[in-house]
């Protein structure tokens, strides 16, 4: 399998990457989208040592630029004929205050979502060229709403309802890309949201306030985390799976309980499509690339 892990330098992402690469004798090839070209690399390093994995590879983006975006998806269609997975992870957590990205918009809102729906748009060419069998894995969690009139969160902002807003924004897009995906007969991708039931023991702790950080200590005590390597074991079998299994889930919410994937109740505002469709149609409007929107095009004209 050949997957694009967003934010593949820390957290999930990472975990995700390091099983993939040690997985089925290193058959998998991985490509970590990421900021920081020196993470990056230390990355391609640690997984080499440990694994003899050498098919890693980097593809620099910083999520806040659409200008990254853009050329990240020419550098994937110049190095790639193919892609059989992504793992539409990176997302910006705790931050202090509201960050506005360059592009006008709010950290949180083009990180966790935006940038990774133009992303995610302009890769299913090459999802579709998979053999095995192409899926998009959504790292979200259950609950959250959208904020119609403030999605920028200008009037009312905290860092939660910022990731809360982005977790229930990729669940209608990956609903909306399954449906749409289903009417066109041979296309056959799958697109399933993945909610991790434990929390992960992440390079947020790095992040977040210090007072934080001694109450999160003490849950780690009483196991209430578990770690990026587990977590990726948990997910693996999503990237893996034979094409059969993961059409199975597409369109749904799924999470790990109980050693088996098991179904989530979508909320009926995610599953409402006006709603799915207005969220489609502003977020072409704000990423305002005629690439993009051609794509868009091209599955109302099918
Ligand atoms: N940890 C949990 O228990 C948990 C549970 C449910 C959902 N999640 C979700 O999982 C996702 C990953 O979180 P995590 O806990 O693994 O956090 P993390 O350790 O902080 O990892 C976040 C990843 O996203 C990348 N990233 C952040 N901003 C970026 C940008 N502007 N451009 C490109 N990449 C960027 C980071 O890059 P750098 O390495 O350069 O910082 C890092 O690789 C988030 O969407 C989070 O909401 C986490």
């Amino acid at each position: 399998m050949k997957v694009l892990i967003t934010g593949g330098t820390n957290g999930m992402g990472k975990g995700v990457a390091k099983v993939l690469a040690d997985a089925d004798n290193q058959a998998h090839e991985i490509v970590i989208l990421c900021r920081s070209k020196e993470l990056g690399e230390a990355l391609i390093k640690e997984l080499n040592d440990e694994t003899s994995n050498n098919k890693i590879s980097i593809i620099l983006c910083d999520l806040t630029k659409f200008s990254d975006v853009k050329r990240a998806i020419i550098e994937m269609y110049e190095k790639h004929e193919f892609l059989d997975g992504i793992f539409i992870n990176a997302g910006l957590g705790y931050a202090a205050k509201r960050i506005e990205t360059e592009d006008g918009f709010d950290a949180h809102f083009q990180v966790n979502y935006l940038s990774q729906f133009m992303l995610t748009l302009n890769l299913l060419d090459l999802l579709k060229k998979s053999k095995k069998g192409g899926r998009v894995i959504f790292n979200v969690t259950r609950r959250g709403e959208i904020f119609w009139d403030d999605m920028q969160m200008e009037k009312k902002w905290s860092y939660e309802r910022g990731i809360h807003q982005a977790m229930v924004a990729k669940r209608m897009l990956l609903v909306k890309l399954h449906r749409m995906f289903r009417e066109i007969e041979d296309s056959k991708i799958s697109f399933i949201g993945f909610e991790i039931s434990k929390t992960v023991w992440s390079n947020q702790i790095n992040i977040i306030p210090g007072y934080m950080r001694i109450m999160v200590t003490l849950m780690k005590f009483f196991g209430t985390f578990i770690s990026i390597e587990e977590c990726g074991r948990i997910m693996k079998p999503l990237f893996v799976e034979s094409q059969q299994d993961s059409l199975k889930r597409s369109g749904t919410l799924i999470t790990w309980k109980k050693n088996q994937f098991m179904d989530i109740k979508e909320d009926l505002a995610v599953l409402n499509k006006e709603m799915q469709d207005k969220l489609w149609k502003i977020s072409l409007e704000l990423c305002a690339d005629e690439k993009t929107n051609q794509i868009a095009e091209s599955f109302q004209n099918r």
